[in-house]
């Protein structure tokens, strides 16, 4: 959760990341989400770096003095996944999609996509990737030292505040979700997994619940609304 809300964050990029505007202005503006069910979506406009935090062939594409970028986020949990568009002049654009999967208590392992419409043969790839693993070291300088570690199992035991919206939507469907009673007990599955090998249920098991040779993981109980 904790990782999936620095995606999610709005403000972060003017302090965090050297090449998205970072100190270019400490002033946050909000914007209106279009919320959904599994999740929401925000369009924003911020301040655009300056043309010396640009380099390589993104510096010389972006070389005049920009104001404003257009950046489009929206996460789902179906998937658990989340995507990132920035339009970074008329007819330049990116698309970042990223889907990640929890793995234990502490990890979760994300997989990414980049689609651009710029420099788009393969030469150029090797500095668009370096952009982003600079982005991930970048998040993680913070992430890292987040304390608690996990994420506050209610919303009045963190202060957010109004940048904070799309976080706030992301913890409220996650916190929906396990009050139906879907979430995962952790300390009984390591526990459990000790001497078993506990299974997350496929959707044939609603239907032919018998005979399975793996248990399904121990969920905690289904809170009253
Ligand atoms: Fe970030």
């Amino acid at each position: 959760m904790r990782f999936e809300e620095n995606s999610l964050d709005t403000a972060h990029t003017q302090f965090v990341h050297s090449m998205f505007g970072s100190r270019r202005t400490p002033k946050l503006q909000n914007w209106p989400l279009e919320e959904a069910e599994w999740g929401a979506k925000v369009k924003r406009q911020k301040p655009a770096p300056k043309p010396d935090q640009k380099v390589g062939e993104m510096a010389k594409m972006l070389s005049e003095e920009r104001l404003q970028t257009q950046v489009e986020l929206e996460f789902s949990l179906v998937g658990l996944c989340h995507r990132i568009q920035p339009t970074f002049k008329e007819g330049m654009t990116q698309i970042n999609f990223t889907a990640r999967t929890p793995v234990d208590r502490k990890l979760s392992r994300a997989i990414g996509w980049q689609a651009r419409n710029y420099l788009k043969e393969p030469q150029f790839d090797a500095e668009r990737l370096a952009g982003i693993q600079l982005a991930v070291v970048e998040d993680l300088s913070v992430v890292e030292d987040l304390k608690p570690v996990v994420t506050p199992g209610k919303m009045s035991d963190e202060l957010l505040t109004e940048t904070d919206a799309m976080e706030a939507a992301f913890r409220t469907r996650c916190f929906k979700w396990a009050a139906k009673g879907w979430e995962i007990d952790l300390d009984q599955l390591e526990h459990r997994s000790q001497s078993e090998a506990l299974v997350i249920p496929s959707p044939g098991r609603r239907e032919d619940p018998k005979n399975w040779v793996h248990k399904t993981v121990p969920l905690k109980p289904a809170k009253a609304s």
